[in-house]
């Protein structure tokens, strides 16, 4: 019996049950795949406009699975099934549901708990997210415990004598963190703390987030204009 394991690109594809996001443009597209009782995520972008597949596309493939390899055995992060071409991932399929989609005061005090947890395992295995602002890489499980996804942001722990590098990392975990709090504000404010409270003033005012967001925004518009076709 044919195994999700063995199929290719073209193969996995005919068999998606449902697609998370369109392909196109700068993105990738994500498909939940399933083959005789087996499912998993496929995130391919060979999707995505032609210079974004050749050279953004196996970079940001090459970097995710990069994480995911330095996460394998991470509670709360999927496995990295294995990466079927150059640009496209088969990842581990988490069922469950982005935070996006959960309606507000639908999240506990144990989920943000774990959530903070989630967020210190991940710089433990030497990794910080980066993109945890973004609402639909957080997913509430079947089993009711946080997972993230989408680890093409990430920065991973840098040498101890790199210090400009580490002087980075630390802002990063940092902005993980406040990510959690971010979340808790638009779900549960009643549930956040003094500290909380601080940790957001305090980022808003970062010029550090605010410089990185702006350079993001732009490096993106730029490279969007240059790179996907115009109609
Ligand atoms: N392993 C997974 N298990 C279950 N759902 C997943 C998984 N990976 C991704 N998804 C779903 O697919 C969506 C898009 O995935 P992902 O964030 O990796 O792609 P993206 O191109 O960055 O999309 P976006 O810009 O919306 O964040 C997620 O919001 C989530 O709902
Ligand atoms: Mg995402």
């Amino acid at each position: 019996m044919a195994s999700l394991q063995d199929l290719s690109l073209q193969e996995l594809c005919a068999h998606a049950t449902k697609t998370y996001r369109q392909g196109g443009g700068s993105r990738p597209e994500v498909m939940l795949i399933r083959l005789n009782g087996e499912e998993a995520v496929l995130k391919d972008f060979s999707k995505s406009d032609p210079w974004f597949r050749r050279v953004v596309g196996p970079l940001s493939a090459r970097r995710e699975a990069r994480a995911l390899k330095q996460l394998d055995g991470a509670r709360g992060v999927p496995r990295l099934l294995r990466r079927v071409s150059r640009d496209a991932l088969l990842l581990e399929y988490i069922p469950g549901t982005s935070v996006r989609e959960v309606p507000p005061g639908g999240l506990t005090p144990q989920f943000f708990e774990r959530f903070y947890r989630l967020v210190d395992r991940l710089h433990e295995f030497g990794v910080a997210h980066c993109d945890l602002r973004s609402q639909g890489n957080i997913l509430v499980g079947a089993d009711g415990e946080p997972h993230v996804v989408d680890f093409a942001a990430h920065f991973r722990r840098p040498r101890s004598w790199n210090f400009a590098a580490r002087w980075m990392y630390e802002k990063f975990r940092e902005a993980d963190r406040v990510a959690v709090a971010r979340l808790k504000k638009t779900h549960a404010p009643e549930l956040l703390t003094e500290v909380e409270k601080l940790s957001l003033t305090r980022d808003r005012k970062t010029w550090l987030e605010r410089t990185a967001r702006f350079i993001g925004k732009s490096v993106r518009n730029i490279s969007r204009w240059l790179l996907t076709k115009r109609a």
